[in-house]
């Protein structure tokens, strides 16, 4: 039998206007529901930091869990969940933050990053940048080195990219 590579955009779907009018909604759902794309998705993204010597994966809620707790596993290192306000039990450090559509606060354990540990923050998407900034705000306030940003979809009429200027950015998906 033949096997052509998977090509991961034919599992992303547009959705327009939500969750309001003028945006058009990148929906990873099919990806994620489909067994070899997302297989697929997440052995890329895994495959690019091979070697990489990533010590955490940070993720941001709450598909930023969907990709960052499989890849920690496919990457034998823990994941570090970045919360939305109010979720995590312990001490915490926190960030505001604007969103293409909104503004949102969002934490970490103080305690979940060690100084110079190796990190690689992921999430299912790059818009405007807000969010993983916020991310990598809260890991270095902690002392915690980014070794990594990755996404399955970038949007890059939005520009996070020059957000992120000077850091390894990684896509496995544009527009
Ligand atoms: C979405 C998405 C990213 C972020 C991207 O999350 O999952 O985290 O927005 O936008 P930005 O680059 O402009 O910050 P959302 O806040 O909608 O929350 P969710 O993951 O709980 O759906
Ligand atoms: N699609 C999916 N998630 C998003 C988007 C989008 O266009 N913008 C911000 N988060």
């Amino acid at each position: 039998s033949t096997s052509e590579p998977i090509r991961l955009e034919d599992h992303i779907r547009d959705i327009p206007d939500f969750p309001q009018k003028g945006v058009l909604f990148k929906d990873i759902t099919p990806l994620l529901q489909d067994a070899k794309a997302f297989h697929a998705a997440l052995d890329r993204i895994a495959a690019h930091y091979a070697g990489a010597g990533i010590e955490a994966v940070v993720g941001v809620e709450s598909r930023g869990f969907i990709i960052g707790a499989p890849l920690a596993y496919l990457l034998n290192c823990g994941f570090v969940p970045v919360r939305k306000f109010g979720k995590l039990p312990a001490e915490t450090s926190s960030v505001e933050y604007a969103l293409e559509y909104g503004t949102n606060v969002v934490e970490v354990h103080t305690d979940a990053i060690k100084p110079g540990q190796r990190v690689l923050v992921v999430d299912d998407l790059l818009a405007t940048g807000g969010t993983v900034l916020a991310a990598i705000e809260l890991v270095e306030r902690l002392g915690g080195h980014i070794a990594g940003i990755s996404f399955l979809v970038e949007l890059g009429f939005l520009k996070g990219r020059e957000r992120l200027e000077g850091r390894d950015v990684f896509a496995l998906i544009k527009y």
